[in-house]
Parts: C-alpha cells; sequence; structure tokens
C-alpha cells in the first residue's frame, strides 16, 4: 500500500493532459511515408508470420530487403519463405524460438550475435494479449515474458555486435497501451503473484518494461551509429488476443476490429521508422505510428529502469 501511494505521488504530476490530447490526434494521422529502395539491406524480425509481423515482411520485401524473420512455428515460417521469394524475388530465411522460453530466446539472441552478415534492421514485434493469467515454462507471467524478456534478452545478447557494425536500427513494437499501467511496473510482483491479475495491467506493464529497457539501451549504443526507437504501430486489425476466450473473441470481432484500421499503416509506419532519412540518428524516442510523443510516467522513469535491468539479468543467462 505504502509503495503503491509513492508511486502515485511519484508519477501524478508528471501526468499531462496535453500528452494524453497527444496520442489521441496522432492515433488518427496515417504515418509518413518512405519510399526508398532497402536493396541488399537486411531486415530481422520477431513474429513475422501473422498480423503486423507478416504485412511489414512484406513491405520491407517490396522494396527489395534480406529477410530473418524468427517465428514458433515452422509451417507458417516456410509459408512466409516461399511467399516472399515468389511475389518479391528476396532471400527469406526463418529461425524457429517460442518467444515465452528464456531458453529459444537465448538461442537466438546468440545466434544473431554471431552472424557475419549485417542487421540494417531489427524489430522485435513478436507480442500477446491474455485476459488470463498463464505462466512460463519458467515461471514468468506469460504477456511479460513475450512482450518484453525476450526481446530484452535477444537485444542484450546481440548489442555488441550492432554496435561493431556502427550503424543499425532497432525498434520495438510497443504500444499506447503501455498507458495502463498508470503507476508503473512492480518490481517485486512482475509475475503476478501479489496481485490480482488484470489482462489490461499486465500488457501494460510489459510495454512499460520494454520502454524502459529503450532508455538503457540507448546508453549504451549512444554515438555508435545504432540507434533504438519504439513505436505503437496503430490500433489494427490482426489476430492479436486469439490465445483468449471464444467470449473474447466474439466481443474483439464485434466491436474491436470494427473500429481498428489495417495492419498496412503498422507496416508503413515500421518501414518509415526503418529507413527514412528523416529518422536517421534520432534515437530513445516512442513515437505513434511515425509520430513522435511522450511516453506515460512510468516509462521513463532511469531509477526503475536501471532496477529492472538488474532483475532481468538475476538468472544469469547471459
Ligand atoms: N494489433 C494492434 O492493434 C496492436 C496495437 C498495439 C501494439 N501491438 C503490438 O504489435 C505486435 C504484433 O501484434 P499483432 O497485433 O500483429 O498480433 P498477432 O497477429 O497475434 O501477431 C503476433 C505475432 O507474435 C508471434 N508470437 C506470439 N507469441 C509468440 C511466442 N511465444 N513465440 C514466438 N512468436 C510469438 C505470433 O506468432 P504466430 O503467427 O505463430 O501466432 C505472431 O507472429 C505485438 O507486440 C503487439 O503487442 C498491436
Amino acid at each position: 500500500m505504502g509503495k503503491q501511494r509513492s508511486a502515485v505521488a511519484k508519477y501524478w504530476r508528471q501526468y499531462k493532459w496535453s500528452n494524453i490530447f497527444a496520442m489521441m490526434r496522432n492515433n488518427r494521422a496515417d504515418p509518413k511515408v518512405c519510399s526508398d529502395d532497402f536493396q541488399g539491406r537486411l531486415m530481422v524480425i520477431t513474429g513475422g508470420t501473422s498480423g503486423i509481423g507478416y504485412v511489414t515482411c512484406r513491405k520491407y520485401a517490396s522494396h527489395g530487403a534480406r529477410i530473418i524473420s524468427i517465428n514458433r512455428s515452422r509451417e507458417k515460417s516456410e509459408r512466409l519463405c516461399e511467399e516472399l521469394e515468389r511475389d518479391f524475388g528476396v532471400e527469406c530465411d526463418y529461425k524457429i524460438a517460442d518467444m515465452s522460453r528464456l531458453e529459444d530466446s537465448i538461442r537466438v539472441g546468440k545466434e544473431l550475435s554471431e552472424m557475419k552478415d549485417t542487421i540494417d534492421v531489427l524489430i522485435h514485434n513478436a507480442g500477446v494479449y491474455l485476459t488470463r493469467k498463464t505462466l512460463t515454462v519458467d515461471g514468468f507471467e506469460m504477456t511479460f515474458a513475450v512482450n518484453y524478456l525476450s526481446s530484452f534478452v535477444i537485444n542484450y545478447l546481440i548489442k555488441n555486435k550492432l554496435k561493431s557494425q556502427e550503424r543499425a536500427r532497432v525498434i520495438m513494437v510497443n504500444s499506447e497501451g503501455h498507458r495502463f499501467a498508470v503507476w508503473g511496473i512492480k518490481l517485486d510482483d512482475l509475475n503476478w503473484q501479489k496481485r490480482r491479475y488484470s489482462g489490461l495491467r499486465a500488457y501494460g506493464s510489459a510495454k512499460t518494461a520494454q520502454l524502459l529497457s529503450v532508455l538503457l539501451f540507448d546508453e549504451y549504443f549512444k554515438g555508435s551509429g545504432v540507434t533504438i526507437n519504439a513505436m505503437h504501430p496503430g490500433a489494427v486489425k490482426t489476430g492479436a488476443g486469439k490465445e483468449n476466450s471464444t467470449f473474447y473473441k466474439r466481443f474483439k470481432g464485434a466491436i474491436i476490429d470494427r473500429l481498428s484500421r489495417s495492419p498496412e499503416i503498422s507496416a508503413e509506419a515500421l518501414y518509415y521508422l526503418g529507413m527514412s532519412k528523416e529518422v536517421e540518428g534520432i534515437s530513445g524516442r516512442f513515437f505513434n505510428l511515425t509520430r513522435e510523443e511522450k511516453p506515460a510516467p512510468p516509462a521513463l522513469d532511469m531509477e526503475i529502469a536501471e532496477k529492472l535491468w538488474s532483475e532481468s539479468l538475476r538468472k544469469g543467462w547471459y
């Protein structure tokens, strides 16, 4: 209770209506477009087999990119690569990893870090939204593991390679949903054992955790030619939430999907952030599609960012 009150006191004054109004304006805007060529460059993405990731693979491939997609389904991965090679004549490869398993994220992080090829753009996109609390094989709350921890582990393991390349753009597919964690993340209860689980708050916490990691990765990359940014991909119609109950899916189909836009806008924004000269050198920021925005105060808390970083390394996996 005491800790909750101190978080309220800490962030309360930092909340600004102007930031909420900016978000509402940006939610209606279209993304800026970049039509530069990506020929001969490499884009690596997690979760390229459905939704935003899939459309983003097609967008990059349409500009000539080579693609490596990190997915949990072999069948879908093969289908994706066949399609990209057939439709755009580009090279496509994949790695199989379940992002809820620490072991898989570590393996992929190490494999990527040992690659000779330059990674031009790395997009951490895989994510889930779960209305019921689920634990991973490693004992983490699932939303936290897939939306935050896997991106942290891969990025941590690949950071030296990216730095040695002296150029790369890392993009975290985050969400305006980070604002659901109104009073921030609970470092002493990351797995929701002491509080009643709520899908929206767990999702908000995981996305807030990812934004906090961006602050420190940005510091690490400073002056190296590597940039890292986070973005909200729009409220778009995808398979998000497909792991939830039939009731939820009916509700989503009847209400949320009808109000959602096409994931083409997400892909357009992810291409712009990965390629546009206008974003050259810009790092440590949060974009709503392609418009820069100020995230909620808990996502800018350096003290918590440092504690979370240490906590994320605590299992000694690195
Ligand atoms: N849709 C929106 O309106 C919206 C809004 C804000 C943020 N986002 C964010 O956008 C990102 C993409 O979501 P989406 O809307 O495109 O949802 P989606 O259609 O469900 O796609 C999610 C992707 O993540 C992959 N994935 C999920 N769990 C995984 C795991 N354990 N291991 C490996 N891959 C896994 C999925 O693989 P499969 O193909 O095998 O299912 C899929 O490729 C997420 O980070 C989400 O939080 C979406």
